[in-house]
């Protein structure tokens, strides 16, 4: 496999083409940012550190029967991922209530949601990602009823699974955002799984372990991404 040229830089990742038309490389950069992009640093070793802590939880994904883009690990910040035509929608699952959720519905942080919640945002950095419903996504083209379906299906059963393998390293899966795309076909889970799209806590004191800790101001933060991986085994 040949790494030929750049196809997009995102915030955080940099595509590149391959020899192979089905295949893509993600390079996990050390760009880390906040509030859709407003606010940008580079933190030391963050690409390695997701790059890796992906390549784990994707490998979980893939053996619990989820279908992810996921191929295999090439270096310390690179990966290789079948190319999709993603899907330009988050979906975000919440177990406890937390970010722009309390902020929008006046609700008091860390309150549990049974059953979790669900919620799609427009990926869409200059309107600040809004919230969509489901006859937007439909009326807009963005994902046909079918994909729609496919994509709540699977981020629920996502959450399901990773809530379980976080709880045995004693934290809480807050809330998650995933991405899907199109392969030949078929919505299968794209980009990226970390701590900068998810919110984790310790199960007894509810420290923040996630990205909340940049967005906050509060301090280690990759330190805090390399303890998360350490509790489910995983070492850089
Ligand atoms: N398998 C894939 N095929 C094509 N594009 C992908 C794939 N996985 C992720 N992407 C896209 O790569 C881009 C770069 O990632 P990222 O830096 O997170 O960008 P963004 O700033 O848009 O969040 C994103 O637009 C993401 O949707
Ligand atoms: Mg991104």
């Amino acid at each position: 496999m040949e790494k030929r040229q750049e196809l997009y830089a995102g915030k955080a990742k940099s595509v590149y083409t391959t020899d192979d038309a089905d295949l893509l490389v993600l390079h996990f950069r050390n760009d880390t940012s906040a509030f859709d992009g407003k606010i940008i640093e580079q933190l030391d070793r963050k690409g390695m550190v997701n790059n890796k802590f992906n390549a784990f939880i994707m490998e979980k994904l893939e053996a619990a029967g989820i279908p992810t883009h996921f191929e295999k690990l090439l270096s310390d910040e690179e990966c290789l991922v079948k190319k999709m035509d993603m899907i330009p929608v988050e979906c975000v699952v919440r177990n406890i209530a937390a970010g722009s959720l309390c902020r929008r519905l006046g609700v008091e942080e860390g309150i549990d949601l049974t059953p979790p919640t669900f919620e799609f945002f427009l990926k869409n950095d200059e309107l600040g990602d809004p919230m969509i419903n489901d006859y937007h996504i439909e009326s807009f083209g963005w994902a046909t009823a079918e994909q729609l379906s496919v994509m709540k299906k699977l981020t629920f059963q996502v959450n399901e699974i990773l809530k379980a393998l976080f709880l045995e390293g004693n934290m809480l899966l807050v809330d998650s955002k995933l991405e899907f795309g199109i392969y030949h076909g078929e919505v299968i889970l794209g980009d990226e799984f970390s701590p900068d799209g998810c919110r984790l806590w310790d199960k007894d004191t509810r420290e923040k372990l996630d990205k909340d800790r940049f967005r906050q101001g509060l301090g280690n933060v990759i330190e805090s991404y390399e303890m998360v991986g350490k509790r489910l085994g995983l070492s850089f």
